[in-house]
This record gives C-alpha cells, structure tokens and sequence, in this order.
C-alpha cells in the first residue's frame, strides 16, 4: 500500500493515480483482458469451422474481426497509459474457450444441438467481457482517464451487440431445429 496518493480520488488528476495501488490493479486487469481477447481470437476460427449453420459460423467470422479490433484498442490503450502492452494469462478464459472446445467434442456434426451449444459458450464468453470492459470503463473514469474509458466503453457496446446478435440467432431458428433432433 505503498504509493498511495494524499488526494481522494475525485476523477479528474489521472496524474496523481498513476502510482496507486488502483491504478497498478487497473493495469493488471487491462494485462488480463488482453491476453483473454487473444487467446479467443485464436480459438474463434476453431468454433466458426465446427458450427452448423452458417448464419452462426458469419457471426463467429464477424466477432473473430471485431475481437482483433478489441486487441487494437487495449494497444492503444496500453500506449495512452505509457505501458507496455502485455498480457497476463486469464484463467478465466482459458477455462470458457474449453468449455467451447468442449461443445465441439460432445456434441455431432452438422447438428443444431452443436450449435445451440457453441451460442451458449460464446455468450458466456461475452457476459465474460462485458462484465471486465463495463467494470473498466467505471475504474478508467474515475481515475480520470477520459480517452481510455472511451475506447474501453467502445468495446463495451460491442461486446453487448454480440450477445445480442447471438440471442436472435438462437432463437431465431436454432432452438427451434435442435429441439427437433
Ligand atoms: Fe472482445
């Protein structure tokens, strides 16, 4: 507890932060974050290849784009801050890309159930991020790092809208057909 600074941390002296025990947790989440949006880009195309659908293997396609431009943002946002960008391993998301390997394992080709999983591993994955990128947009404000709340809050928006677009895929029509098989 070392470093801690004498002013409350109001928001606006992102200076006067940048030695606190909260701003060293911040970049340690940041470190966490990046590493689990790179471990799931590279665990992407396994699932996009192994759906059914095609619908579903376009959204996967989409989210593998967006997900570098996640990577991209917390570069620039690593920069911002005057760091380095690098990762720390994630747990949390070496323990759902299995889950999502483990999709691909139980259940058989070209079926629905197949992919009724693969949407529930991949919303997961989201609620996953949105609740790291929504609790880090809150720490990056109040330690009054504007730019970077609003590139954090970019991905944020992002990572609700896949959820979303998953939710209407699944119940569009694979619900349905899986309950058939
Ligand atoms: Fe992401």
């Amino acid at each position: 507890m070392a470093t801690q600074t004498k002013q409350t941390a109001k928001g606006n002296n992102a200076v006067d932060m940048d030695n606190s025990e909260f701003h060293k947790f911040f970049l340690d989440e940041l470190k966490d974050i990046y590493w689990a949006e790179k471990h799931l880009a590279k665990s992407l195309p396994k699932m996009q290849k192994g759906a059914t659908s095609p619908k579903l293997a376009k959204a996967i396609e989409k989210h593998t784009k967006e997900t570098e431009e996640h990577i991209e943002r917390l570069e620039q946002i690593f920069e911002h801050l005057g760091e380095k960008a690098v990762g720390k391993k994630c747990e949390a998301m070496v323990g759902l890309v299995d889950e999502a390997k483990g999709v691909l394992e139980d259940t058989e080709k070209n079926s629905m159930v197949r992919d009724a999983g693969l949407i529930l591993a991949a919303q997961k994955v989201e609620h996953y991020e949105i609740a790291t990128y929504g609790t880090l947009v809150v720490f990056a404000k109040q330690m009054g790092h504007k730019k970077v709340a609003d590139l954090l809050s970019k991905t944020l928006e992002n990572e609700k809208q896949t959820d979303l677009d998953l939710t209407k895929i699944a119940e569009g029509h694979i619900n349905e057909e899986a309950a058939r098989e």
